[in-house]
């Protein structure tokens, strides 16, 4: 109902609407309605009262709301059920508990912060309050375990796209699934299966996006940005989260209706490091050659120095030379 009356304020924004309106409209009575007013005013909105003129919406709180996730979303079933915390330890983690207990496709779980963020290769991912969106998304694709690696690079592409669309600049990809501006990560993402030998029991994708982060901690500054650092405004996280919840949906039917394919060429079009030399430090070893290809398992294909091809799983890439030339510029700048 708190929901209703937001929608019923947004609806009239600039004007009043007189709570005579609400009441009808929700059929509840005047009391509740001023209740409702209340609690939203507690989660931060402000909203004007005037004895005759009823109540108008004055601002919307820069939090990651259900409600103002799911206004507008038009989405089938990604993001239609959203958890969301003030504080997580990890989204992923509090994900693979909620999917255990049977929670819908599509659900996503949310964090204004995170103190145990998980990154790739047991690392940490930074997550202060409030600045950027760091979530997890349950999904239970009908495939076998071995089809699933893919669905992470998905998720690099829904993000690049999106980055792209409402922030206009041009976001690239990394592989397997780093989102780059100019050279910087801005975005990672760390997905955790649950399977057995021949079903996938319920996959998460966990998204981290530094988007209005200002300051990192030393050791990140080198490699890592935000969307604020990088186009010197704030960004909307609901505007961006919304889009970002729509490409994975579009790009999910997708995969499952055609399989990779389509989505790695997505994939490729953005990729900064195909054609070039890198360095893969990998779980073991590290291995110098030239990045050659990505195959339809997501698998990087380095062409090594004695001329033969080799397949990765995974590993950190870094380019020989760097990533100044060609990953993430503005649009429309040159170079
Ligand atoms: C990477 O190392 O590139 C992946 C980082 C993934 C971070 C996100 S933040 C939301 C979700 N919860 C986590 O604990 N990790 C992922």
């Amino acid at each position: 109902m708190k929901e209703r009356v937001l929608h019923l304020l947004k609806q009239s924004c600039p004007e009043f609407i007189s709570g005579e309106i609400i009441c009808r409209n929700l059929g509840i009575s005047r009391t509740a309605v001023w209740k409702h007013i209340q609690t939203l005013r507690s989660s931060g909105y402000g909203i004007a009262a005037l004895p005759h003129a009823g109540y108008r919406l004055l601002s919307v709180p820069d939090r990651l709301y259900p409600e103002e996730i799911r206004d507008g979303l038009g989405t089938e079933f990604i993001g239609r059920q959203v958890y969301y915390y003030e504080h997580a330890i990890s989204t992923n983690e509090t994900a693979r508990e909620l999917a255990d207990r049977g929670c819908p496709d599509g659900a996503l779980v949310i964090a204004e912060e995170q103190s145990g963020g998980r990154g790739r290769l047991g690392r940490k991912w930074f997550s202060p309050y409030g600045k950027g969106i760091w979530c997890s998304i349950i999904l239970y694709p009908p495939v076998n375990p071995s089809d699933a690696p893919p669905l992470t690079m998905l998720g690099a592409v829904a993000v690049a796209r999106a980055i792209r669309k409402v922030a206009h600049v041009e976001a690239g990809i990394k592989w397997p699934n780093d989102v780059l501006l100019d050279g910087k990560k801005i975005c990672g993402i760390l997905s955790e299966m649950n399977a057995e030998i021949e079903r996938i029991n319920y996959l998460v994708i966990g998204i981290g996006m530094n988007v209005n982060v200002e300051e990192f901690p030393e050791e990140l500054e080198e490699t890592v940005t935000s969307l604020k650092i990088y186009t010197g405004q704030p960004v909307k996280r609901t505007v961006l989260l919304q889009e970002i919840l729509k490409e994975i949906e579009q790009l999910y039917k997708l995969w499952l209706q055609n399989g990779f394919q389509p989505v790695l060429r997505f994939w490729k079009e953005m990729c900064v490091m195909l054609n070039r030399m890198v360095r893969v430090n990998g779980i073991k070893d590290v291995i110098e050659g030239w990045a050659e290809d990505v195959d339809e398992h997501g698998n990087l294909i380095l062409r090594l120095g004695d001329g033969s091809l080799k397949g990765l799983v995974a590993g950190d890439v870094s380019l020989q030379g760097g990533f100044d030339l060609q990953a993430g510029r503005r649009e429309g700048s040159s170079l």
